[in-house]
């Protein structure tokens, strides 16, 4: 089934009294989901066990990490393996984030392993992906996603990808203020879709979430959401306001 998503990633913001304040306003306020919609938080590490007690008693809310480790263990000091936030509660964690892919230097190569650490270790991935305002402006924005795609994705098998949401993610959309238009995102949601049609076939790519992310807020989640391909969204700026992240999630709840 494919399911609706709102996902908030607070990016390396707010501190633990911040977070717990927000996450309470958010629960407060959250019209009631159904099993096809989900909410998903995103918060700094530091959160995690936090963010996880205050939302465990509430159905379709979970918590992600923003990234995680390609190995299981070992000595790499300051990483935080996937079994760690299995073991801690975590549903989903991001992977290629655009941030993370311009300043910890992770390629498709690196992203591909996160990738398939993550699924063994049981966490569904939400996997990032978007171009530059280069690429877009060169109109090889197309080609680039679906690189980002085979390079990162498609060593996975058909039941691996039920377990992958994608993210789109166009750089020069995040937290610049400048949105893609609905018509942007949903001509590449749609092109996403057909390259997951032609790797894995209809049923897979159908029951695949495509989430749009830059720069949506409330004001205008709901046009972006009416796209056919458009499952939801990955939220930064506006996830960090109660209010604006319940907005977004009813444009959510109330999309076709
Ligand atoms: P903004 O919503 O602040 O543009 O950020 C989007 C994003 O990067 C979410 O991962």
């Amino acid at each position: 089934m494919r399911k609706k998503i709102v996902a908030g990633n607070w990016k390396m913001n707010l501190n633990l009294g911040e977070g717990y304040t927000l996450v309470a306003e958010i629960l407060s306020k959250l019209p009631s989901l159904s099993e096809s919609q989900q909410v998903i938080i995103a918060p700094p590490f530091l959160h995690t066990q936090q963010t996880i007690t205050q939302t465990q008693y509430t159905p379709f809310v979970s918590v992600a990490s923003q990234t995680c480790h390609h190995e299981t263990s070992g000595a790499f000091t300051g990483e935080i393996s996937a079994t760690m936030l299995k073991d801690a509660g975590v549903r989903y964690t991001l992977v290629g984030h655009s941030e993370r892919r311009a300043f910890n230097s992770e390629d498709n190569a690196l992203l591909a392993k996160k990738t398939s650490a993550a699924l063994d270790a049981g966490i569904d991935v939400i996997f990032c992906c978007g171009e530059s305002l280069d690429i877009r402006d060169a109109e090889q924005q197309n080609d680039y996603v679906a690189q980002q795609l085979k390079e990162s994705l498609f060593h996975l098998d058909a039941k691996a990808m039920s377990n992958i949401v994608i993210a789109y993610e166009p750089i020069w959309a995040i937290g610049t203020g400048r949105t893609a238009s609905a018509q942007q995102a949903q001509d590449m949601h749609q092109h996403i879709r057909s390259v997951l049609v032609a790797q894995y076939g209809q049923e897979v790519a159908q029951n695949t979430s495509i989430l749009y992310g830059g720069s949506c807020k409330a004001s205008n989640a709901a046009e972006l959401f009416a796209g056919e391909d458009v499952d939801g969204g990955l939220i930064g700026g506006a996830a960090l306001v109660a209010d604006d992240f319940i907005g977004i999630i009813k444009a959510m709840i109330a999309a076709k």
